[in-house]
């Protein structure tokens, strides 16, 4: 059934992809290959291009909106300081991170929003309020070029657990799994794409079929339409175990984000 959905296309007829080790000797994956080396090359060269990037100005409304004040709300800059000088600098490479607070797992969005409704005392920033997509944006910008480092251990062990059946479980009306497009076949074609190994690394990124910036768990989305599976809710609780998980799987990939996307 799986393998008639799939061109053949060898990964010796390719460009020549750059693998790194995983960092973790547990991990299924033997080589770590980033998702934009499985895209056109025009695409990939908009990403790497600062001002090209169709991406650049949410980073940029992003950094603007950390450093305003919207009164009576402070400004994430009065608390935080500079987040480029910060300590904080990193944060994003570190979520989906088990919160003392709520008692589980939560991801940079979750977080951002509590701060701005408790700590700036602002209106709510929902999910996919451009305020919000524009400080996730730049939040996560602030760590490309290291790796994840989240702690998938003590608190966080069991929903790392859950993300990681969730990713071998068969789902929807093609009961296909995420390992069988992204573990078994990355490489091979899938429709106009090639199946890359579905690493977190590029997301929040500019989709430009869409022409908006889409979350992993709208990539999410996608993929469970694709499998004809149930799509679930922007922080949803099985998406974050599966973003946890994710994130543990790419372990020495370095963040690109903010990806672009076809
Ligand atoms: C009044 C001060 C204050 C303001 C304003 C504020 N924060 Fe915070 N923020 C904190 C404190 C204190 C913590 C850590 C303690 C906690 O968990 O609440 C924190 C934690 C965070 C964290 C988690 C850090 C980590 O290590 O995981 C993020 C991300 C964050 N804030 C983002 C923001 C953003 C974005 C804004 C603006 C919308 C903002 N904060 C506004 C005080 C503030
Ligand atoms: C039917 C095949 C299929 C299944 C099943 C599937 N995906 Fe995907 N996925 C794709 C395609 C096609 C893309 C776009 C090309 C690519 O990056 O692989 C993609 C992209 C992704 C990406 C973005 C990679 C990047 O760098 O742009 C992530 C993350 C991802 N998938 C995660 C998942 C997860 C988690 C599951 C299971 C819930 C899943 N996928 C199930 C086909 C699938």
């Amino acid at each position: 059934m799986l393998v008639c959905l799939f061109a053949f296309q060898s990964m010796a007829q390719a460009p020549e992809l750059r693998t790194l080790p995983p960092l973790d000797p547990n991990n299924p994956l033997k080589e770590l290959i980033g998702g934009e080396q499985f895209l056109a090359p025009t695409i990939r060269a908009m990403q790497d291009d600062a001002f090209d990037n169709p991406a650049a100005p949410t980073v940029e409304l992003g950094e603007k909106l950390w450093s305003r004040a919207d009164p009576p709300a402070r400004s994430c800059a009065s608390c935080h300081g500079d987040l480029r000088q910060s300590q904080m600098r990193r944060v994003f490479a570190s979520y989906p991170k088990f919160d003392q607070a709520s008692q589980k797992v939560i991801t940079l969005g979750e977080r951002v929003a509590r701060c701005r409704e408790q700590r700036s005392q602002g209106s709510p920033w929902s999910s996919y309020a451009p305020e919000m997509t524009a400080v996730t944006s730049y939040i996560a910008s602030m760590s490309k070029g290291v790796p994840s480092s989240v702690d998938v251990s003590g608190p966080a062990a069991a929903t790392f657990e859950k993300g990681k059946s969730l990713y071998y479980a068969k789902a929807g009306q093609l009961q296909l799994s995420c390992a069988q497009c992204h573990e078994d076949n990355y490489g091979q074609q899938y429709g106009a794409e090639r199946l890359s190994q579905g690493h977190p690394q590029g997301f929040p990124a500019y989709r430009i079929s869409e022409n908006r910036m889409i979350t992993l768990h709208d990539r999410f989305r996608l993929c469970n339409r694709l499998a004809r599976a149930e799509q679930l809710a922007e922080g949803a609780p099985d998406y974050v175990a599966l973003e946890l998980y994710l994130n543990w799987r790419s372990k020495n990939l370095p963040f690109t984000a903010p990806g672009v996307r076809p």
